[in-house]
Parts: structure tokens; sequence; C-alpha cells
């Protein structure tokens, strides 16, 4: 069996993926699998049709990543490949839209305003600040509506910082997010379904030490500190797990997702957005989540290319 783990790619999360692609071929290889690992490049197209390996372990986060549009490509080239269908990603990428679909699916999420980069202009800062300032109060988190890693995302705790965080949004997505921050404990589950159904993975508590789960808190060891499985009661890590089921589910996502959540004051899980391929590098949720459920991490990224193939 050939497998063809891509990573890097051209998004903000370049390197983010370099480190997630180069686990999952690592952990791939542990088990004896011939894998390649490939950049994308704007020689992809014609690579793919020409060795036309059994499967695609697209191990890409960001746009073109996680955005559907690679997926499409793989769908008309006929080659199997790991993780959500291109209608999925495109859902699940942009947060808004999950939001929307996931709320309708009957899971709480914080509340929230989409605003377009023109709107802002159209409208000026100062009227838009005003509605914010009105509607939502602080703390708020603003970040792009599609994006990952933190990367432009802040929270604002004192309205004249505001205007920063519309533009650092701004810097990455032409849609910017408004949202009522919750104050809770964050957590992420990991969903895995490798042909039988989706099982949640236990949650993990994210605490960083600076107070803010920022880029650098993610691929920085030691700046956050991982509970596994999350402090949670039972009754309450079990509706964790639950949430993260539905959210997969109401998306349509495939294979694997990661749902970030945050426990609110009452014990509810609040939904904040669903991960297309979440971040796999040694830093990152998810794999944490296998080895803490006990999992080889090669034997489960096997398990997924094979139900890929399937
Ligand atoms: N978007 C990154 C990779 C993550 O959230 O894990
Ligand atoms: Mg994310």
């Amino acid at each position: 069996r050939s497998i063809v783990v891509l990573a890097g790619g051209i998004s903000h999360e370049r390197d983010v993926s370099l480190r997630s692609g180069r686990r999952v071929a690592d952990s791939l290889a542990e088990h004896g699998i011939s894998v390649i690992l490939k950049d994308p490049d704007a020689f992809l197209l014609g690579y793919l049709q020409h060795s036309r390996p059994d499967v695609v372990w697209p191990a890409l986060h960001g746009a073109s990543g996680e955005d559907g549009a690679l997926r499409d490509l793989l769908e008309l080239l006929g080659i199997p490949y790991v993780g959500s269908r291109p209608d999925a990603a495109r859902l699940a990428w942009d947060k808004p839209t999950a939001k929307a679909i996931v709320s309708r699916a009957g899971v709480p999420t914080p509340r929230s305003l989409s605003l377009p980069r023109e709107t802002f202009r159209e409208l000026g800062t100062n009227s838009v600040l005003a509605v914010i300032a009105d509607e939502f109060p602080v703390p708020v988190v603003v970040k792009p509506a599609r994006g990952g890693s933190a990367q432009g995302v802040s929270i604002v705790t004192d309205p004249a910082e505001l205007p920063r965080a519309m533009v650092d949004a701004y810097t990455y997505c032409g849609v910017a997010l408004i949202e009522r921050q919750v104050i809770g404990t964050e957590i992420a589950v990991s969903v895995i379904d490798s042909g039988d159904g989706p099982v949640a993975l236990p949650a993990v508590e994210i605490e960083p030490v600076s107070g803010v789960y920022s880029f650098e808190a993610r691929y920085n060891a030691g700046e956050t500190t991982f509970y596994t499985p999350a402090r949670l009661s039972d009754k309450v890590a079990a509706a964790a797990a639950n949430t993260a089921i539905r959210a997969h589910n109401a998306l349509g996502m495939r294979h694997l997702s990661r749902i970030d959540l945050i426990i609110d004051a009452s014990g509810t899980p609040q939904f904040l957005e669903a991960n297309v391929l979440p971040g796999l590098t040694e830093t990152s949720l998810l794999p944490l989540a296998l080895e803490a459920a006990g999992h080889d991490l090669g034997w489960v990224y096997e398990a997924l290319a094979d139900a890929a193939i399937r």
C-alpha cells in the first residue's frame, strides 16, 4: 500500500503542517509502511495523476488543506484520502457557518457576530465599534472567521483594544468573528472514526501558562499544561463527549476531527469550533488524547488510511 502524506502547503499554518506531517509519516513508518512525505506545490495535480498513490493522508492545515479545495481535487482524481469530504470541510472550516449548524443541532455556542471587512469600512470604525460595544460587552474574542492555530485571535477586555483586534483578524481573513467570551474550562475532544462509527477520545483540558492559548502556547513545549483526561465530573465529561460527537455528525465530518469546547459555569459544554485537520504535532491535542487512551499513533493513522480506501 502506498501512502502519500501531504504537509506544508501555502497557508498561514505551513510550519505547523510540516511538523504534523513529519510526525504522521514517522508514526506510519514505524509500522513498516512506506510513506512519501510531499509538500504540495504547483505540480501536485500532475504528481498525483502520475504516481496514483493508494491513499493520500493530508496533514495540511489552513486554507487549501481544510477548506475543501484539495479534497475537491482528490475527489476529481478518484484518489482515496483521509478526513472529511469537501462539503463537510467547507462547512466546518468557516467558523460562523459551523456555529450555526451545530447550534441548530441543539449544541450551545457563544453568541457572536460576523463582520466582513467591507462592512467595517463602509460603516466606519466608530459606528461599528459602538454597535459591538453595545451588543457585545467585553470580554469578547475576536477571530478570523476562517483560520487556525489562534493566528489573528485576540481576547478583548478593554473596548479601546477593539480596532486593533479587528485589524489583526482581517490580516488573516476578510470576515471577522466577534464572540462573547465564555469564562470556563477550555477543552478539546478529538473524534476518531476508522469505520465503526465516531468515537470521542478523552477530553484534553488546556491551561496555558500565560492564560491565553496563543500560537506560542500551542507549539512551544511547556507553555501549556494539559490535563488528560480533563478534570471534569463523569457527568460533564460524558456531556462533552456527547457534544463532540453531535458536532462532528452535524457537520458531516469523516474519520477525524477535533471539537473545541468550553465548559461554562453551569457545566454545559459550549461549541467553539470544529477542526477539519487538527494539529498532529508533538505538542498537539489529538495525538495527546490518543496516547492517553493507550492507542499507538501509527496504528490509528494506518486504520484511518484503511478506512479511506474501503
Ligand atoms: N489548526 C491547528 C492545526 C489546530 O487547531 O490544531
Ligand atoms: Mg482551530
